[in-house]
């Protein structure tokens, strides 16, 4: 877990689909860790949604659920603020004036966006302007920290890059945000072995029920290795996931009966079934209640939201007096 106190930090999540026990340990668990000694901002980022989701209802639904996940997750609002991305309308704004300190070159270099032509997508101008999205949501807040994973490091670079050369041209209106790449939680595995991912079709959701879970884990792959036989724990997948959830004690149990032999990948994955029901029951249950309590959730969304504009905007003023840009109507 990492270590900070009384700093600014922010981070964003995309509602790009249900989120995943990967999600969880690799940002959202460290996220909700950093609210008890910083002032945190945690928002929906709807807007950079867009770049995949099309779809109207979708895109409403998957933005209300994110938010529901974050609360049901341990968010606390008396804490954190918790917002939606596009309740700070500033944000794009500053996005724009930010794209006039981006050299092409630097955004036709992002890594997501070349794996993204990779993939035969055809690029439009929302996905090749991303990163300027991003800086803008990380510096109109004056962010001191932005903890991600590993896969948004360049992004955070190109941010601090934008905001060099805003700085070299007006002075020191931007905060330079530091760097955290979340430590070595590193990268949960899917059922398939690969990286846990939405888009990869081998994500074990954090709030599904208890038939479809079972199905997922029941489905991680492994090898063929006969059941009275030794097997290597850190080879195989059922324990890699296992190991997030168990006490060291459990942890060791699993890794002794796997060396010992006689100790077959059904009997684990039933186990690590267990586990995960378990470990995610009280998110569930706060869940249900959260959402059979709308208005609560929405006041939320609304009090996150003045909070995060109003310091967006102080920022937004000076960053238009220093730039040049004139306004007439507050
Ligand atoms: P996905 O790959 O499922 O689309 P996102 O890119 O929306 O996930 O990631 C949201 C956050 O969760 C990021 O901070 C990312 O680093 C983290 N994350 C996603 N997948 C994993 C994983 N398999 N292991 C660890 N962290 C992950
Ligand atoms: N690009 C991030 C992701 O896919 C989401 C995001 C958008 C973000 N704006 C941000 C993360 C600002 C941190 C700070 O995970």
């Amino acid at each position: 877990m990492i270590n900070l106190k009384n700093k600014r930090v922010l981070s964003g999540i995309q509602p790009s689909g249900d989120l995943h026990i990967g999600n969880y340990f690799g940002a959202i668990r460290q996220h909700i860790a950093l609210q008890d000694e910083n002032d945190c901002f945690y928002f929906v980022a709807n807007y950079h949604a867009m770049t995949t989701i099309t779809d109207k209802e979708q895109l409403e639904h998957a933005t209300f659920q994110v938010a529901l996940d974050f609360l049901a997750l341990g968010l606390d609002p008396q804490k954190a603020t918790l917002f939606i991305q596009s309740d700070v309308p500033e944000v794009t704004e500053l996005a724009w004036i930010l794209s006039n300190f981006t050299p092409v070159g630097l955004l036709e270099r992002a890594h997501s966006y070349k794996d993204k032509l990779v993939k035969g997508i055809q690029p439009n101008h929302g996905l090749f302007a991303y990163p300027v999205l991003m800086a803008a949501d990380i510096l109109i807040y004056d962010s001191d920290v932005v903890p991600v994973g590993k896969d948004q490091k360049q992004h955070l670079e190109m941010t601090r890059d934008i905001a060099l050369k805003f700085n070299h041209a007006f002075g020191d209106v931007l905060v330079i945000p530091e760097e955290l790449i979340m430590p070595d939680v590193a990268v949960v595995p899917g059922i398939d072995g690969q990286k846990m991912s939405k888009s990869y079709n081998n994500a074990i959701e954090i709030f599904s029920d208890y038939k479809s879970l079972k199905k997922r884990v029941m489905s991680i792959v492994t090898d063929s290795t006969p059941l009275e036989e030794p097997k290597n724990p850190d080879a195989n997948t059922v324990y890699k996931l296992y190991k997030l959830f168990a006490t060291p004690e459990e942890d060791k149990q699993m890794r002794d009966k796997f060396l010992a032999g006689g100790y077959g990948y059904g009997s684990a994955k039933k186990e690590l079934l267990e586990k995960i029901w378990n470990y995610f029951e009280p998110a569930r249950k706060r869940r249900e209640e959260l959402t059979e309590n709308r208005d609560y959730v929405e006041k939320v969304l609304r009090q996150g939201a003045a909070h995060a504009r109003e310091r967006a905007q102080q920022v937004m003023s000076r960053v238009r007096e220093k730039s040049g840009i004139l306004r007439f109507n507050p």
